[in-house]
């Protein structure tokens, strides 16, 4: 299936870097607990820290509401669960992509009940057309249209993910 770029890999790295100097600029000489939604957000999440300058302790959550289609079901299952007890903890929450707005929106429910000191919210990408659930984004790397996308971390049907760039997914 051929997949036409959106977003070069250099377009990328340089808003990772941008997005990366806005969350130093707030959470200086704090060490907050970055938070990768697996497994979408690896390249972003592994890109984002290492453009921090700021010390921050990683940790990885899985949940699932795509089940390997092209539609959201709207049902959010949690497949792991964070190692670090985040009570009291400055936290990021690191998405590649908020879509209905579905996962984000039960994620922070979800941490706010262990009592975290600050929850943030970064994610690369953004389709404000296809939201369902009001949630908020507070580092945005691209807000895009309600296409089908992969590559960077997204997949269609777990393929796709190692691509360096994000590109739209042609049906032919
Ligand atoms: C994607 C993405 C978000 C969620 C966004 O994950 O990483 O977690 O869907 O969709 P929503 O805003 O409609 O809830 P997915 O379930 O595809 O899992 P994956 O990251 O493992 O591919």
């Amino acid at each position: 299936m051929p997949v036409d770029t959106m977003l070069a890999a250099e377009q990328i790295q340089k808003r990772v870097h941008e997005m990366a100097q806005a969350i130093d600029r707030e959470l200086a000489g704090e060490t907050p607990v970055l938070v990768a939604i697996l497994k979408g957000s690896v390249h972003f999440f592994s890109d984002l820290a290492r453009a921090m300058e700021t010390d921050a302790e990683l940790d990885f959550m899985q949940v699932s509401s795509y089940h390997g289609g092209k539609s959201s079901t709207g049902v959010v299952q949690i497949r792991k669960d964070l190692d670090i007890n985040v009570e009291g903890r400055h936290v990021v929450i690191v998405e590649d992509i908020v879509d209905t707005g579905t996962t984000l929106a039960y994620l922070l429910e979800l941490l706010e009940t262990r009592h975290p000191k600050s929850v943030r919210v970064a994610a690369l990408l953004s389709k404000t057309e296809a939201r369902v659930t009001a949630v908020k984004v507070d580092y945005l790397g691209f807000d895009i249209a309600n296409e089908f996308v992969v590559g960077y971390g997204l997949d269609y049907d777990e393929r796709f993910r190692n691509l360096p760039y994000v590109g739209i997914l042609r049906d032919e």
